[in-house]
């Protein structure tokens, strides 16, 4: 695992474009599996901007998004679907065909999941999966105590999660308690690992990720048996790690 620190968040999200620039440039049909939240915004901003200057071409790259809440309609607000659009898809020339979100209320969950990863595996696999992570320890929707094993699946949101995400809705009353997300193996199994951790907010599950024991109760420690991931962190929630592991030349190689 490579941790590399930057001074911001601008910083750190310019990084994280140019790692999907790469991606995009060395296989243009690239499947990218993608994460909402705070984290990657400035990233999608910087991806946006690379497409509007002729830099990059979304046309065959396909997209995988990692979760979505249960009960919001689509066109929700604060649903995922709608926070894509917004912030991503609607900028950039992705075809609609190519993109590919969870939708936990058509029909059968189960066999909705199930679906979802077939469509994974057609597509032949991600190649770039970039993530965030919960204070938790959560990576996806995957909660603490999701088993390793575990495909695209519903899970019942904790209190902690559904209060992080409290800020977008007008009370936690009305963040919905559970979801539908990738699930550890569907995350794992992707090529390459990108995970973004901006915010003091985040200091000890930085510092978790790297020194926990690998273990269910920390979804993100299941990263460190991962041969290629690498994460991109805002000075300001490296405080308690860099107490303990001095990093050089802003970068930690564990
Ligand atoms: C979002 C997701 C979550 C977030 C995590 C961090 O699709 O899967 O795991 O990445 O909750 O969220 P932010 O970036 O808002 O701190």
């Amino acid at each position: 695992m490579i941790i590399k620190r930057y001074e911001n968040n601008e910083q750190m999200s310019i990084k994280a474009s140019e790692i999907v620039k790469e991606q995009i440039l060395e296989k243009p049909n690239s499947v990218l599996g993608l994460p909402t939240g705070s984290s990657p915004l400035g990233m999608y901003n910087h991806l946006i901007a690379m497409y509007k200057s002729g830099e990059l071409d979304f046309s065959s790259v396909k997209t995988f998004n990692l979760d979505e809440y249960c009960g919001l309609p689509t066109d929700h607000p604060q649903s995922y679907h709608e926070f894509m659009n917004k912030n991503f898809f609607r900028h950039v020339n992705l075809k609609p065909e190519n993109i590919h979100m969870p939708k936990p209320d058509k029909g059968d969950q189960e066999s909705g999941c199930e679906d979802y990863e077939k469509k994974i595996r057609q597509a032949g696999g991600i190649d770039l999966q970039i993530l965030g992570i919960g204070r938790n320890g959560h990576i996806g929707f995957n909660e603490p105590g999701t088993p390793f094993s575990s495909r695209t699946h519903v899970i019942r949101l904790h209190q902690d999660t559904r209060q992080a995400n409290a800020r977008f809705f007008n009370s936690i009353d009305e963040v919905p308690k559970a979801a539908v997300t990738m699930g550890i193996k569907t995350i794992m199994r992707a090529r390459k690992i990108l995970l973004l951790i901006s915010g003091e907010s985040k200091r000890e599950a930085l510092y978790q990720l790297v020194f926990s024991s690998v273990n269910e109760q920390f979804p993100a420690s299941v990263l460190q048996l991962h041969p290629d991931v690498i994460v991109l962190v805002e000075k300001s929630a490296c405080t308690r790690l860099e107490k303990e592991y001095p990093f050089i030349n802003n970068q930690l190689n564990i």
